[in-house]
């Protein structure tokens, strides 16, 4: 029965948090696949450090999913190394928290597989991350790109994680690991051994464009570094790329129904307005008339003043690779110690022996 002053269940996923003053237990993840861009910052990786002080966090390179596409094997372990010295730079306390790398911990593949059996072919087909990704050329991608959105739901609920930060394009593979959830929950009749997660999507820039085209979205795929602001970029950089960040001849927008018909102009300012930590009515209200010019310079002096430590700490950690693949391992023994309790308890519903 809910309990009526919350609304919540008592022995529901969240509740065993609130009892511990938390909210809930959050999982996220990042590929080590190319640069870190503007988009990965502010979409999830800042706001993963301002959700540790009301969460329990595990924050996960997902090295696993990075090879659903062809990846150096020399680069893997430093772009690793990378992702997980953003973590650290952006502000999450890993020793509070668990940081670890996927392949580190092999109960995700293992409940992965289970999740395979559980997700049906139509809910994949209808992934657009895998329409984009695989494009005309189906046949030839891995299986492993189509089956990727499943390892994901496993990253998340083999910590039974009820909450999960992300940016707006991973919305879709957040509603599947809803459904495999319940589907499992309903195949095996146990209801509520998986929680339904919920997607933390907030900000003013859960979905940060391409500074070369507002209606495309900023990648590390993108084969222009035009297109994107990476972590790792100096000051010259950023400003570099902000002067030359496509624009159009008008004016800078004056309202907010403006501003949505000018995809680079509205990009833009949701950029400036997640940097500055304000709405972003209130950066078009700041603009409203200016030239872009002014704005312009308004964006780099913000951006190297917000971008310019955390960039600055990354690297430092980076020339420190000891000391990341330390917390990495530490995180993976802990992580470990959540998964393997929740794995063998996955076996024993499906019914798989254990002599
Ligand atoms: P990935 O590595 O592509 O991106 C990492 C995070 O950055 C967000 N993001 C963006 N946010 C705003 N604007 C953008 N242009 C932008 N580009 C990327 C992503 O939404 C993501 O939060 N499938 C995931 C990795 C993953 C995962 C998980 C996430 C694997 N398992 C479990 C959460 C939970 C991905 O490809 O992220």
């Amino acid at each position: 029965m809910p309990d009526v002053t919350t609304g919540v269940a008592p022995n529901s996923h969240i509740a065993q948090y609130q009892a511990r003053g938390l909210k809930g237990r959050i999982l996220s993840g990042v590929q080590p696949s190319g640069d870190l861009h503007l988009g990965n910052y502010l979409g999830a990786i800042r706001n993963f450090a301002r959700l540790q002080n009301d969460y329990e966090c595990l924050y996960c390179v997902v090295d696993l999913h990075a090879i659903t596409v062809w990846q150096d094997p020399a680069q893997l372990a430093p772009k690793t190394r990378e992702i997980a010295s953003a973590f650290l730079a952006a502000g999450v306390d890993g020793d509070k928290h668990v940081i670890f790398n996927q392949s580190m911990v092999p109960e995700h593949a293992e409940l992965a597989w289970i999740f395979n059996c559980v997700a049906r072919m139509g809910w994949m087909s209808r992934m657009t991350q895998f329409k984009e990704k695989a494009g005309k050329d189906r046949e030839n991608v891995s299986l492993g790109l189509f089956a990727y959105p499943a390892l994901m739901a496993a990253d998340i609920l083999i910590y039974k994680a009820t909450h999960v930060p992300v940016g707006e394009d991973q919305k879709q593979h957040l509603e599947l690991t809803r459904d495999i959830a319940i589907k499992f929950n309903n195949d095996f009749a146990v209801p509520d051994f998986f929680p339904v997660t919920e997607p933390l999507i907030f900000g003013a820039a859960t979905r940060v464009m391409s500074l070369r085209d507002g209606t495309k979205k900023m990648s590390k795929s993108d084969p222009s570094d035009f297109s994107r602001i990476n972590l790792t970029d100096d000051a010259d950089a950023i400003a570099q790329k902000i002067r030359r960040a496509k624009t159009d001849p008008h004016p800078m927008p004056d309202t907010a129904a403006d501003a949505e018909k000018r995809p680079d102009a509205d990009n833009l300012l949701g950029i400036y307005a997640a940097l500055a930590d304000i709405e972003k009515d209130a950066a078009i209200a700041q603009f409203a008339g200016k030239q872009f010019s002014e704005f312009k310079s308004a964006l780099t002096d913000l951006a190297v003043a917000k971008l310019g430590p955390v960039g600055a700490e990354m690297q430092r950690l980076m020339k420190d690779p000891g000391h990341v693949d330390g917390v990495l391992r530490n995180g993976a023994e802990r992580a470990r110690a959540l998964a393997a309790p929740i794995l063998a308890e996955t076996y024993k519903i499906v019914g798989f022996l254990k002599p």
